[in-house]
């Protein structure tokens, strides 16, 4: 059970409150829970280092208990004290894109609970670029415990509002900084083992990563159909990202998608369905049928990725039976953008 509480929205998006900065640094070092932005997503923040506010974590979230968490850190000299092993791949990609949306997996020492890293051996860790993150992060005690700021099983939040609407009585505040930049979660990047390998792909891509230290390979488990074949990142595992529709991703040659997604969205309006469909600036208008969203334009793929999640909230609302979705293979953040649209739709991806 979790204890119902008044939570606080503290409106940040002017700048930072240095004495509701301080409050939120209290209610994490005794503890509680904070909900604040990244250039990612918004985060719901627990001291890493104190096992029982973890657990509120898993508790407010109903997130399963073997989901382990990223630990974030404001300043490298942090990342000793709770990381037994740094190689040199590790120091370079920090170099390259801290702070940034890049986490890393390391052995962890004994400073780090169990609790934390859901009874795993190793440590998520990751600096973030954003300005009121990092306040956060200094005045909780230097290490936050933080999974995305929804309920288990929902898109991840890219507004304050998001936040409320789903952790709203479950948490002590939310610092609201607006809009997030990046809108999909961070990177994750395992230099545990031979090869770094990629357990989710994000805004750093992998020729990005390779370009710094060499060959980085990508978890099989990712793109694997064999349900044996899991995904090393134990969140990846989860159908994250549903919305209540069901969701079929259309792929090809542009003109044919949009023919597909029309005939499609005929016989589901025949059936008297509600329809949903997720375009781009340069397609929105060819769609006659249906609630059409534009994410994004395909000129610039970080619009796409920022408009993704709030869309699927979107059509939750509305209480569509059925969204169509255009595939984004676009060049930067494509892997990282059809990895969540693809477990969104529960791998249903046809041809066009
Ligand atoms: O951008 C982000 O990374 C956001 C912001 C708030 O920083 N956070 C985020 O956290 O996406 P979360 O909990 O929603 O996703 C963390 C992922 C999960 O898939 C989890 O299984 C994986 O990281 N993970 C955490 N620690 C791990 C570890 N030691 N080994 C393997 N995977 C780990
Ligand atoms: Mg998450």
């Amino acid at each position: 059970m979790v204890r119902m509480m008044e939570t606080s929205v503290i409106d940040m998006t002017a700048g930072i409150d240095g004495t509701e900065m301080a409050r939120a640094g209290r209610i994490i070092r005794e503890g509680g829970l904070v909900a604040f932005p990244t250039e990612t997503v918004y985060g719901l923040g627990a001291n890493a280092l104190d096992e029982e506010a973890s657990a509120k974590i898993y508790a407010a979230k109903g997130r399963p208990s073997d989901n382990p968490l990223i630990v974030h850190i404001c300043e490298f000299s942090a990342l000793d004290k709770i990381a037994s092993q740094i190689p040199e791949a590790a120091v370079k990609l920090a170099d390259a894109f801290w702070p940034g949306p890049l986490t890393m997996i390391f052995p962890k020492t004994e400073m780090v609970p169990y609790g934390t890293t859901g009874g795993l051996d190793t440590v998520a860790v990751r600096m973030p670029d954003h300005p009121i993150a990092q306040a956060l992060i200094e005045a909780g005690g230097g290490y936050i415990a933080a999974p995305s700021a929804n309920t288990s099983g929902r898109p991840s939040p890219t507004k304050a509002a998001h936040v409320a609407e789903d952790l709203s009585g479950r948490i002590d505040m939310i610092l609201d900084g607006g809009a997030v930049g990046i809108g999909l979660e961070s990177t994750i990047v395992d230099l545990t083992g031979e090869y770094p390998v990629i357990l989710r792909p994000g805004y750093i891509n992998q020729s990005m990563l390779e370009a710094v230290i060499g060959k980085v390979k990508m978890d099989p488990g990712l793109t694997a159909d064999d349900p044996n074949l899991r995904p090393k990142a134990p969140g990846m595992k989860y159908r994250h990202y549903a919305p209540k529709a069901s969701l079929t991703i259309v792929e090809g040659e542009a003109q044919a998608v949009r023919r597909k997604i029309n005939e499609l969205a005929r016989e589901e309006q025949k059936a008297g369905g509600m329809i949903g469909i997720i375009a781009t600036q340069e397609s929105a208008a060819d769609y006659p049928i249906g609630i059409v969203k534009a994410a994004g334009t395909r000129t610039e793929e970080l619009t796409i990725a920022m408009h993704l999640y709030s869309i699927l909230r979107e059509f939750d609302e509305l209480g569509v039976s059925k969204i169509y979705s255009e595939a984004f293979d676009t060049p930067q953040m494509g892997q990282a953008i059809m990895n969540r649209l693809i477990k969104a739709a529960g791998h249903q991806i046809i041809t066009a």
